[in-house]
């Protein structure tokens, strides 16, 4: 039989204080909305027809293509909000899955669970619940003497017996379809908030004599609905616990789980070595055996095996094996680091090819630079890539050994083996083999230091 979703994004989020609609907060990487598409997209709808409201185009493009859109203009309820999916799903033979897109820690795997429930108890709506410590401010799930659920009470509803009870409706709920949306049409605004409540559906089926029941979630932690930035940090922190132990598992070591930052589309290949304060951002991937010390921080980049990466940043960036980069450089976008370059404390790289056992050891700036193999940087190399207008780019060949404190002026090329003098103002092209000296010639007064104050024997 069928399977169709509707996920609830149509709100605001007041209590986020944000301009930026609730759903398209992220955790770990990725908006909560995406994280629920994901855990939705497990039990293979045959369509997903997700709410958009509050700032909907937005909304939209995280999931353009993926999702067909109803829009809820006004945000009158999640009754209401479901009630616009009506043009796309009413007299549809089959089930629907109803979700919050504010419930990022759901995961695929209950929401299967929940589907077997409900088809074989031959449910016509099934609710997601968990038991929570502190339920304040979620549904509350009421049965009868038998244990039946009979209706949902809100938070704001709720009186002093129904406040104390533990089971809450997580948002979730899986509904025989065509009764879905003929009992909508019986809902109204008769409560505390005016609005139009989807949970009023249960207590509507349960009057017309309909099976209603509850699929319990083992783990509280997966039902968390976001409502404020506090609760988004809880799902960071639920949803980090979660990502480093998958890497754990498959061989990553973590000198403190607690303090890895880690996306969720990050990979990691078995035996890398994550320290403390690492943080690895959106579409990452690291090899093999690489150490990445203690606040490093990696976007966007691909990073081979056998890598180390020691209290830097790299952006956007393509690292190969056997490279070392840091203590305190930055690897900025655009870069290919070949195989065994190194690039040392403070240093600066962007937008530049360095080549296979290439060495930029110290305090060294590369920009817009394609630079071949076993070249070697002394300390304090500039590559002047910028006019203040427009960036060239420097061209250095094989085996090339840069004098410490040279500025090489771009656009220019330096042929392979050549040399430049250490201080030297580099600002016309080096043919291979030669030697290059932009400096002034010294010039050596002798006895004239007497002279100066600071002389012992000035008088
Ligand atoms: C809802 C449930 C509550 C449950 C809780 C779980 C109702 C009446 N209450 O309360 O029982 O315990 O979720 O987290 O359903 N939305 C719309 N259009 C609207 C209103 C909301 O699309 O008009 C969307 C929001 O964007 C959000 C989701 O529905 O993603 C839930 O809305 P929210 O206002 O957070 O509901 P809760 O008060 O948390
Ligand atoms: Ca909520």
């Amino acid at each position: 039989m069928s399977n169709y979703a509707i996920i609830l994004a149509a709100g605001k989020g007041t209590r986020m204080k944000s301009d930026l609609p609730k759903v398209l907060h992220k955790v770990a990487g990725i908006s909560m909305l995406e994280h629920v598409f994901r855990a939705v997209s497990e039990i293979n709808p045959s369509k997903i027809d997700t709410i958009v409201g509050h700032k909907a185009e937005l909304v939209e493009q995280v999931l353009a293509g993926q999702s067909d859109f109803a829009l809820q203009s006004e945000q009158l309820g999640t009754g209401h909000a479901v009630m616009m999916a009506e043009p796309a799903l009413a007299g549809l033979e089959g089930h629907t899955l109803v979700i919050a897109g504010d419930t990022p820690l759901i995961t695929g795997e209950s929401l299967k669970n929940l589907v077997n429930f409900h088809v074989s108890h031959k449910n016509v709506a099934t609710i997601l619940t968990a038991q929570a410590d502190n339920p304040f401010g979620y549904g509350r799930v009421i049965r009868n003497a038998d244990g039946e659920v009979t209706k949902i009470v809100e938070q704001k509803d709720a009186n002093d017996f129904e406040k104390q009870i533990k089971e809450i409706n997580t948002g979730t709920y899986l509904f025989e379809n065509k009764r879905l949306f003929e009992a909508l049409k019986e809902i109204n605004t008769d409560n505390a908030q005016g609005e139009y409540y989807l949970t009023d559906v249960i207590s509507i089926f349960r009057q017309a004599g309909e099976k209603v029941g509850a699929y319990l979630l083992r783990d509280f932690e997966e039902s968390l609905g976001v409502n404020d930035r506090i609760a988004l940090a809880t799902a960071e922190g639920v949803m980090r616990k979660r990502i480093n132990e998958k890497h754990m598992v498959n061989g990553v070591t973590f000198v403190n789980p607690e303090a890895a930052y880690i996306d969720i589309d990050v990979a990691i290949g078995a035996e890398a070595v994550i320290e403390a304060n690492v943080v690895l951002k959106g579409k990452t991937s690291i090899g093999e055996r690489t150490v990445l010390t203690n606040g490093s921080r990696v976007v966007d980049s691909q990073i081979a095996a056998d890598v180390v990466i020691s209290n830097s940043d790299v952006e956007e960036s393509i690292i190969e094996a056997g490279v070392t980069v840091g203590p305190y450089a930055h690897v900025r976008p655009g870069s290919l680091l070949k195989k065994k370059a190194h690039i040392g404390n403070f240093v600066e790289v962007k937008s530049s090819i360095v080549g296979e056992n290439t060495k930029a050891g110290h305090l060294t700036y590369l920009g817009n630079a394609e630079v071949g193999k076993d070249v070697n940087f002394g300390a304090g190399t500039i590559l002047a890539n910028y006019d203040g207008k427009n960036k060239f780019t420097t061209t250095i060949g094989d085996n090339v050994f840069i004098g410490s404190n040279s500025t090489v002026i771009a656009p220019l090329t330096i042929g392979d083996r050549a040399l430049t003098a250490a201080g030297s103002v580099i600002t016309k092209d080096v043919e291979s083999d030669a030697i290059a000296i932009g400096r002034a010639r010294q010039e050596n007064k002798n006895g004239y230091a007497i002279h100066f104050n600071h002389h012992p024997n000035k008088k």
